[in-house]
């Protein structure tokens, strides 16, 4: 059975890719390697014994998506990665973002529903809901404007399958929203490879215990939470890859209930700044340099997820320890070297 991985080579994808092949599917990815490197394909390889096949296009070159539909008839399900994530650059490059992520969505779609290929998972994200009222948040929460326009990308991409779900009764859809994902495959063959210097926090801290960056700036220590520092729910990405098969399973055995259906994916812990340091501290036994610096702009004081939909209806449970996920960081970033 063969799926269809658009941003195979990225981080998320990367992983979803070894445990979708290590569940018996076959893999075809496309990737434009913007924001990732074909020797990805090597640490695949090693952790599974398969190469999966690979093309490097555009998904924004609507005939050069079609064309690639055309040639792989044997397709059964997407799973569509591939977009820019970066928020604070989102905020400076709008129209990069907006045409990049809404056009490779629609240039899926379209031959999709050209092709009758009927089953999509697509990554969306707990941005969505913001700084929501009542926590943890649940499917129903309501979303907010989003904050940015890469998080603007990810609810009118909801927004598009659910209006094509309506009139497309035999697309079968699935959003999962992504809470915090962090962590790499245990035999660090393939982890997170950020461009340049990390916004998020797993990156950065883990590239200054190994002496690439000085000091770790943990922003704000004045938050409604219980020492200060905001709340996260910090998912595995072995876990989350395994979400993927997961929803990828429901679509191609017609488990679900609706034809667009949209999951949080997370673990359900709330986790602050200064405990995932002190996690990564026990975990490693390493040291973390940082101090205390003022709030981030656009930072949420706090969110995490209830799981109990995707815990009882994709009957999916994140279960790797914090520390587990930690550790297996570290082993990547020392694999990484100082390069
Ligand atoms: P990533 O940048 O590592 O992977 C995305 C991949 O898509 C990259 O390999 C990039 O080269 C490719 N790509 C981008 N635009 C493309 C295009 N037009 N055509 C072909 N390939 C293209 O990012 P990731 O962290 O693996 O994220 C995967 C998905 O999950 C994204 O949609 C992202 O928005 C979403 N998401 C990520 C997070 C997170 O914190 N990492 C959280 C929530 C949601
Ligand atoms: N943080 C620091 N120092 C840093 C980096 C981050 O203190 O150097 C703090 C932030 O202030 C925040 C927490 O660490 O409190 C997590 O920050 P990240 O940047 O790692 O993650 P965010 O929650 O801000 O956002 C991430 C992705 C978004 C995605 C969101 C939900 O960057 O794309 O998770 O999935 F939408």
């Amino acid at each position: 059975m063969k799926v269809f991985v658009t941003g195979g080579t990225g981080y998320i994808g990367s992983h979803t890719v070894v445990e979708l092949q290590q569940s018996g599917f076959e893999v075809v990815i496309v990737d434009n390697l913007c924001n990732s490197n074909i020797q990805v394909l090597d640490g695949i390889e090693k952790i599974t014994g398969v190469r999966p096949e690979f093309e490097q296009f555009d998904l924004t070159d609507e005939k050069a998506t079609r064309d690639f539909f055309a040639r792989h008839r044997d397709i059964k399900a997407v799973i569509h990665f591939a977009a820019l994530k970066a928020v604070g650059e989102s905020v400076s490059m709008p129209l990069e973002y907006y045409k990049n992520n809404l056009n490779s969505l629609m240039n899926v779609l379209l031959s999709m529903r050209e092709f009758g290929v009927k089953n999509l998972v697509f990554s969306s994200s707990c941005t969505v809901y913001g700084q929501a009222d009542v926590l943890p948040v649940t499917e129903q929460t309501p979303r907010k404007q989003a904050e940015s326009p890469y998080g603007n990308t990810k609810a009118m991409c909801e927004d598009i399958l659910r209006d094509l779900a309506k009139v497309e009764k035999d697309m079968n859809l699935i959003a999962l929203r992504y809470f915090n994902p962090i962590g790499a495959h245990p035999s660090a063959c393939i982890g997170e490879l950020p461009n340049g210097v990390p916004n998020n926090l797993i990156p950065y801290l883990t590239q200054t215990v190994a002496g690439i960056r000085e000091q770790l700036s943990v922003f704000g220590n004045d938050y409604n939470t219980p020492d200060g520092t905001p709340v996260r729910d910090y998912i595995d990405v072995i876990d989350l890859a395994k979400a993927h098969v997961v929803a990828i399973r429901r679509l191609l055995d017609g488990k679900n209930k609706a034809n667009y259906e949209y999951f949080n994916i997370g673990t359900g812990n709330g986790v602050s700044v200064l405990e995932l340091i002190q996690a990564f501290e026990k975990a490693t036994g390493k040291k973390v340099n940082y101090k205390i610096v003022g709030r981030r702009a656009g930072d949420i004081e706090k969110v995490w997820a209830d799981t109990t939909v995707a815990n009882t209806e994709l009957g999916w449970k994140a279960g790797v320890p914090l520390v587990e996920t930690l550790a297996n960081t570290w082993r990547w970033q020392e694999k990484l070297g100082k390069g």
